[in-house]
C-alpha cells in the first residue's frame, strides 16, 4: 500500500490503452462487514480492492477478534475472515474514527452480540455524515441506545425483534446496517425505502452466501427473514462504477482513446446517458466502455446529484472537472451532501471558472487548464484534481494524496498504463 502524499502529473497526454476496474469499495466495506455475522464459521470474499479504506476496515475487525487471511495476486484478490465463536463488541476509536463507515459495524455486532460501543464516526469534509437513521431503525428493533462523550452503547436484551422500518431517507449506510442487523432478529423485517445503489445488492448475495433469507422488492423495499445462526459462504465484490466513470472522465478529458473492462453498464446508466448528451463519443459492449477521441469539445449539461438510480453524487467533482473544459455553461446542483464542492476553488487555481451558490455549482467552460499546486480536500476531489491535472497543459502536483488511496487501487500504476507521465514524490 503506497502511502506517498504527492503526486506530479505532466498533463496535456492523451490517454490510451486499456485498464480494468477494482473491486467496488463501497460494496466491499459493507460485505466484509457481514462477517460479524458468523459464530466459528468463515467468509470469502473475492475481488476485493487493495485500498485503504479496506485495510482500515481489515484493521477494525481484526480487533475485534476475526482472523484475516489476504490472497493476492495479478489475478486473485480474495480475503477470506475466520470468525471465533465470541467476538469482542468495542470498537477502537483511532480505528473508528479513521474511516466513517466503520458505523457498518454497528448492526451485525448488536445482532450478534447483543451490545456495541462504537465511537461515533467524525463528520469530513464533504458533510456532517449522522448516523441517526441507522439509530432509529436499531431502536423499532428493540435496541437500547445512549451516546456519551462522543461513543454509541447499544444493547438489546435477547434478540432484536424484526419490524416494518420506514427510511426517512434512503441511506445508503443505514440500509446496509438494518440489513445486517435484520438477519440475526426473531422475525421478518420489512425495511421501505432503502438505498438502491448497486452495493445494496451486493449486500444481499452476501447475506444470502451465509443463509440468510432476503428479498429486494422493485419498489424500494427489502424483506428478510432473521435466523438462528449462518453458516460460512463465498462471494465477490461488484466492479467499482464509481472508479470507472472517473477513467472514462479522464479519457474524455484528454481527448484520448481508452478501454475499461469489467464495467456493469447498468450500474453507470446516469453517467453514460450525460456523455451523451454533452457529446462525448463512446460505446458499451458488454462489460466493456470504450471512450474514443472526439474533435469537439462537450457541449454544457445541468446535472443534480440523486441517490440511485439518478446521477451519483460520488461522480459529481469528477463530471464538474470534465465540464470546466466543456463549452458554454454548465451547472451542477448536489442534493446528496451539505458540501461537496470544495475542490472547486482548486480547480479555479488551475483556471477553471466555476462559482458556487449554496447547493449549485455553475460552471463555465474554459479554453484549457494549467498546471498548479492543488490540495486534495477528500476522495472524489483527490481524483478530480487528478484528471484535471491530466489534461492541463504544464506540470500539476496533487498534495494530499492519501484521501485518493482511499478509494482508488494503484492509480499511478493504471494511469502510466494508459500512457501518462505521472509520479509520487
Ligand atoms: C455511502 O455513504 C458511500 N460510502 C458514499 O461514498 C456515498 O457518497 C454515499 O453512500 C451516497 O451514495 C460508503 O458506502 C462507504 P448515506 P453513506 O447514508 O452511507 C445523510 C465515497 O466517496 N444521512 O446515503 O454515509 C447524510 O448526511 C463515499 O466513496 C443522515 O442524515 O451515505 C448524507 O447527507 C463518500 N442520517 C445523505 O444522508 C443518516 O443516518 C447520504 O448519506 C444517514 C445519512
Amino acid at each position: 500500500m503506497t502511502i506517498e502524499n504527492t503526486m506530479r502529473i505532466n498533463g496535456g497526454i492523451p490517454l490510451n490503452g486499456t485498464i480494468k476496474t477494482q473491486g467496488a469499495k463501497n460494496a466491499a466495506l459493507p460485505v466484509m462487514a457481514v462477517c460479524l455475522l458468523l459464530r466459528g464459521q468463515t467468509l470469502t470474499l473475492d475481488n476485493v480492492p487493495d485500498l485503504y479504506d479496506i485495510n482500515t476496515m481489515i484493521e477494525l475487525l481484526k480487533a475485534l477478534g476475526v482472523e484475516i487471511e489476504i490472497n493476492r495476486d495479478e489475478k486473485t484478490s480474495q480475503v477470506i475472515f475466520h470468525v471465533p465463536e465470541e467476538l469482542k463488541w468495542e470498537v477502537s476509536e483511532t480505528l473508528a474514527r479513521k474511516m466513517r463507515a466503520s458505523s457498518l459495524v454497528l448492526g451485525p455486532l448488536l445482532a450478534n452480540c447483543g451490545k456495541v460501543s462504537l465511537p461515533l464516526p467524525g463528520g469530513c469534509s464533504i458533510g456532517s455524515r449522522p448516523i441517526d437513521l441507522h439509530l432509529k431503525g436499531l431502536k423499532q428493533m428493540g435496541a437500547e441506545i445512549e451516546i456519551q462523550n462522543g461513543i454509541v452503547y447499544a444493547k438489546i436484551r435477547g434478540k432484536l425483534r424484526g419490524r416494518r422500518i420506514y427510511l426517512d431517507f434512503p441511506s445508503v449506510g443505514a440500509t446496509e446496517n438494518l440489513m445486517m442487523a435484520a438477519s440475526l432478529a426473531s422475525g421478518e423485517t420489512i425495511i421501505e425505502n432503502i438505498a438502491r445503489e448497486p452495493e445494496i445488492d451486493n449486500l444481499a448475495t452476501t447475506l444470502r452466501c451465509i443463509g440468510v433469507p432476503v428479498e429486494l422488492e422493485g419498489t424500494g423495499g427489502v424483506r428478510i427473514q432473521g435466523i438462528d445462526k449462518a453458516h460460512s459462504g463465498r462471494d465477490r465484490v461488484i466492479p467499482d462504477r464509481i472508479e470507472a466513470c472517473t477513467y472514462m472522465l479522464a479519457g474524455v478529458m484528454t481527448n484520448g482513446h481508452i478501454k475499461i473492462e469489467d464495467v456493469v453498464p447498468s450500474h453507470i446508466d446516469a453517467i453514460l446517458a450525460k456523455l451523451e448528451e454533452s457529446g462525448a463519443k463512446f460505446s458499451v459492449k458488454k462489460h466493456v466502455v470504450e471512450i474514443f477521441p472526439s474533435k469537439r469539445k462537450l457541449h454544457p449539461v445541468s446535472i443534480k446529484t440523486m441517490p440511485y438510480p439518478g446521477f451519483p453524487t460520488d461522480s459529481q467533482p469528477q463530471m464538474a472537472a470534465a465540464l470546466s473544459i466543456a463549452k458554454g455553461v454548465s451547472t451542477i446542483e448536489e442534493s446528496v451532501f451539505q458540501a461537496r464542492f470544495l475542490y472547486a476553488q482548486e480547480l479555479n487555481r488551475m483556471g477553471a471558472d466555476i462559482q458556487i451558490s449554496r447547493d449549485i455549482a455553475i460552471i463555465r467552460g474554459v479554453d484549457k487548464l494549467q498546471g498548479a499546486v492543488v490540495k486534495a480536500t477528500d476522495l472524489r476531489a483527490g481524483a478530480a484534481l487528478i484528471m484535471a491535472g491530466l489534461a492541463a497543459e504544464g506540470e500539476t502536483i496533487v498534495e494530499d494524496m492519501v484521501h485518493v488511496w482511499r478509494g482508488y487501487e494503484a492509480i499511478d500504476k493504471k494511469l502510466r498504463a494508459l500512457g501518462a507521465q505521472v509520479e509520487l514524490i
